[in-house]
């Protein structure tokens, strides 16, 4: 009987060597030696019909050799799924890791951000106002009265007639002065509406409106601050032009051309070949706009400013569909 058991686990032992790589052998052999009907069960089973006192010993012996050949089959089913791993999943350590996507600024606000840093460091505050406006901080106190032909150059989306969606930052000219007496240095990032919609227009966009306000500013003090701002957006060799305009509140007006940063003044289609991209409107600040606030105009002068911000930023990055900002294409922004 013993000698039938070693025999049996060394016939299994080189069964199981030459069966080795081999998944299904492997499991054959287990079934023949291990399974319910096995070698090992059928020695098991053989005990009860020994004399008692031989019992014991070959009852250890026989599990003895079971546990053994349970081990060694499992470590040859271990080695077979190592195999596999090295041949065919094995992992690529040097693969790069699989990263989060991570969120970033959109464009607008990231050049909104930018416009305000500039100015914050020549010392403007930066303020806020509503978007939903009283006509009168929209128009009226900025010199556009009722039934004045200016208002048509801003369609304008009513909310009753007194209310309307602020067509433009302006209003925070008004809202700040009206707040605090002067020196006033402010810069006004905001959203503004208009009644339009096409490949230039959005019924939402965003502007940033500056304002300054002390004794002895001038026209020059407007000049160099603009000039400043539009070397640091852009860069040192941009250069600047001031074309007389009108707004209603301001006067003199003058409206703020760059020399086009695609093709640098030579002529192109982004700059509908005049070399030129108008980039803001600005002015000395009408002193009817002083008299509505109660600054005395005798002793202040001040300069106002306007600019788009997907204007600035169609420029600085070289975009010409005002929508594509307002897609929402991951695509697009990504690239930010
Ligand atoms: N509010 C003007 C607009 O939306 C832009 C503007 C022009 C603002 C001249 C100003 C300014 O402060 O002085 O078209």
């Amino acid at each position: 009987m013993e000698l039938n058991l070693d025999q049996a686990y060394s016939e299994a032992r080189r069964e199981l060597e030459t069966a080795a790589g081999d998944p299904q052998k492997i499991q054959a052999l287990q079934v023949h030696y291990l399974g319910r009907k096995g070698v090992l069960t059928q020695f098991l089973r053989s005990i009860a019909g020994l004399p008692p006192e031989q019992r014991p010993a070959a009852g250890q012996k026989a599990n003895a050799i079971k546990q053994q050949l349970s081990a060694d089959f499992d470590a040859a089913i271990e080695a077979l799924e190592g195999d596999g791993l090295a041949t065919q999943d094995r992992i690529d350590v040097s693969l790069p890791g699989r990263t989060e996507a991570t969120g970033a600024l959109h464009p607008i606000s990231r050049i909104s951000a930018e416009i305000c840093a500039i100015f914050s460091k020549m010392g403007f505050d930066i303020v806020e106002g509503p978007e939903v406006e009283k006509d009168y901080y929209n128009f009226e106190a900025l010199n556009i009265p009722k039934n004045h032909p200016a208002r048509d150059m801003q369609d304008t989306f009513f909310v009753s007639p007194d209310v309307v969606l602020r067509t433009h930052t302006s209003p925070l000219q008004v809202r700040t002065m009206e707040r605090q007496a002067p020196p006033v240095r402010v810069i006004a990032p905001g959203k503004v509406f208009r009644c339009d919609s096409d490949q230039t227009h959005t019924p939402m966009f965003h502007q940033v409106e500056g304002l300054l306000v002390d004794e002895n500013v001038s026209f020059g003090d407007l000049k160099g601050t603009l000039t400043a701002f539009v070397h640091q957006m852009f860069d040192e060799q941009t250069r600047l032009r001031f074309r007389p305009s009108f707004f209603p509140f301001t006067e003199p007006s003058a409206e703020v051309d760059i020399l086009c940063v695609i093709c640098r003044g030579r002529g192109c289609r982004v700059c509908k070949h005049t070399g030129w991209l108008e980039i803001l409107g600005s002015g000395m600040v009408h002193p009817a706009v002083f008299e509505n606030v109660g600054y005395d105009t005798g002793r202040y002068t001040g300069f106002a400013f306007g600019m788009g911000v997907e204007r600035v930023a169609m420029l600085k990055y070289g975009i010409d569909d005002l929508r594509k900002f307002f897609e929402n294409d991951l695509r697009f922004l990504s690239q930010f």
